[in-house]
């Protein structure tokens, strides 16, 4: 299946509508370099965005989290190293990129126990209410049937519990919006090439699926309009990236 949707003058472009068959392909193909791609790409700011995603699970000890579109596993295991929830489930319907995070669960040793397992974020292998907190970064954007998930996620949750979402998103301000489109559009599928040696289009997917993600406002209003009772949100970085913490 081409990933090239039409063409423009001379250039194809590269259309960031998500389909299963499209995504599992790219992180099946890019898994052994999302992480340096990534640490590359948001200039190491990926970390300093998981950390306040594991602030915003407002954990409490002993409770259970189920992080979906877990990929190389960098948020289950920040959520691990704090050692207060007292398990983590980590999916990913790629077991390339879990295989990744897998490699690197070792190296978080603290009270939490860590699982993992494939399993498709629109329908998730898990009874109801069996969580306390779902969480996902840098997912959300790449699933075909987002109202699907937040049923889904509902149906996990238990009262009370939270979404928490870590999500690339649209800056408010117009010139920083501006130089952040340039970075997306140039350099990162430049990167994206070079760290996977000519896997270019991949990374304008990435740089398509961004720009056609709902602002934050609509966002918070599709989880709402889903059947969370709250739906809030904290922009990082001037709104490259947004996290929003939804209520059940
Ligand atoms: C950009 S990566 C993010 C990985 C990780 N959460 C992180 O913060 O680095 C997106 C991940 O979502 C996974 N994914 C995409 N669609 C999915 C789906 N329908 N069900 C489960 N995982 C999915 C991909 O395989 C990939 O690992």
């Amino acid at each position: 299946m081409s990933d090239k949707t039409s063409t423009a003058g001379k250039h194809e472009v590269v259309s960031g509508e998500p389909t299963t068959e499209r995504v599992r392909g790219i992180f099946g193909r890019i898994a052994e370099s999302y992480d340096a791609f990534n640490m590359m790409s948001s200039m190491g700011f990926d970390r300093g965005w998981r950390r306040a995603a594991v602030r915003a699970t407002q954990l409490t000890p002993g409770s259970s989290v189920l992080d979906i579109c877990a990929g190389t596993g960098d948020l289950a295991l920040a959520i691990a190293a704090r050692g207060v929830a007292k398990r983590v489930e980590a999916t990913d319907f790629s077991p390339e990129m879990l295989a990744v995070a897998m490699r690197k669960a070792p190296k978080v040793a603290t009270g939490t126990e860590v699982a993992f397992s494939v399993a498709d974020a629109q329908a998730l292998p898990f009874g109801d209410a069996s969580f306390d907190v779902v969480t996902v970064a840098f997912g959300v954007r790449n699933l075909p049937d987002r109202a699907a998930n937040f049923r889904e996620v509902l149906r996990v949750l238990r009262p009370g519990g939270r979404y928490v979402i870590l999500e690339f998103s649209t800056p408010g301000w117009a010139p920083w919006r501006a130089v952040y489109h340039l970075y997306l559009g140039h350099i990162i599928p430049l990167l994206g090439s070079l760290l996977t040696r000519g896997d270019r289009t991949s990374f304008e997917y990435l740089n398509a699926s961004i720009r056609s993600f709902p602002d934050q406002g609509s966002l918070a209003r599709e989880l709402k309009h889903a059947g969370f009772t709250s739906a809030e949100w904290k922009n990082l970085t001037g709104g490259i990236v947004a996290i929003h913490s939804a209520v059940k």
